[in-house]
């Protein structure tokens, strides 16, 4: 697998990140809401680097892939989301890609009643947007091939990479479930 994005890049791509919100947020107490499950590497990160009061959330959202880089249909679970009503909420995902998932969540979450909602992906997957919504923060704008790693997962697997690769072949997989 080809490494697209060093552990030392992602390190100083979520500093980066952090001290933008910081400076946007002046202090004012923070949601911060992970999307499960690919962005539970960046959000326990990304807090770190926070400076300002914050509680953490989760919310579910899969579209159901298995050993495909096809997403399928989307379902978003919020039983565990805390009590965001009148609170600035920051939802946190790993990857932006057609923007289905953002957009859906975001709709979602305006139920909930919360202050305000903005959002921060990791990566920012160039040219495949279905959607008007962009997200407020990114931290690198990628190519479009399949990438696993710090989060991101094929089949469930290789999430724990300490690095972003770019998937070439599916070990095992299906001919027609070769990434792109
Ligand atoms: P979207 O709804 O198309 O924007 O897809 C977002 C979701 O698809 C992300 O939260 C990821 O779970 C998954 N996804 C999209 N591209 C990739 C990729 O290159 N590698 C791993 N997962 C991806
Ligand atoms: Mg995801």
């Amino acid at each position: 697998m080809h490494t697209l994005i060093s552990e030392r890049q992602i390190r100083e791509g979520v500093a980066r990140l952090a001290a933008e919100i910081d400076a946007d947020y002046h202090g004012r107490p923070l949601t911060v809401l992970g999307v499960l499950t690919g962005s539970i590497i960046f959000l326990s990160d990304l807090v770190r680097c926070l400076n300002q009061p914050l509680r953490v959330g989760l919310i579910q959202a899969s579209s159901y892939r298995g050993p495909t880089t096809t997403p399928g249909e989307l379902t978003i679970n919020t039983a565990l989301l805390p009590q965001v009503a009148g609170r600035d909420v920051l939802l946190l995902d790993d990857i932006y890609d057609t923007g289905q998932t953002l957009a859906r969540l975001l709709r979602e979450l305006v139920q909930f009643e919360p202050r305000s909602v903005r959002s921060a992906v990791l990566l920012w997957k160039e040219g495949r947007q279905t959607v008007d919504v962009v997200p407020d923060y990114h931290g690198f704008k990628i190519p479009n091939v399949f990438v696993v790693g710090y989060g991101l997962d094929f089949n469930d697997e290789f999430r724990n990479l300490r690095h972003i690769a770019r998937l070439d072949a599916a070990p095992g997989a299906p001919a027609n479930s070769v990434p792109e």
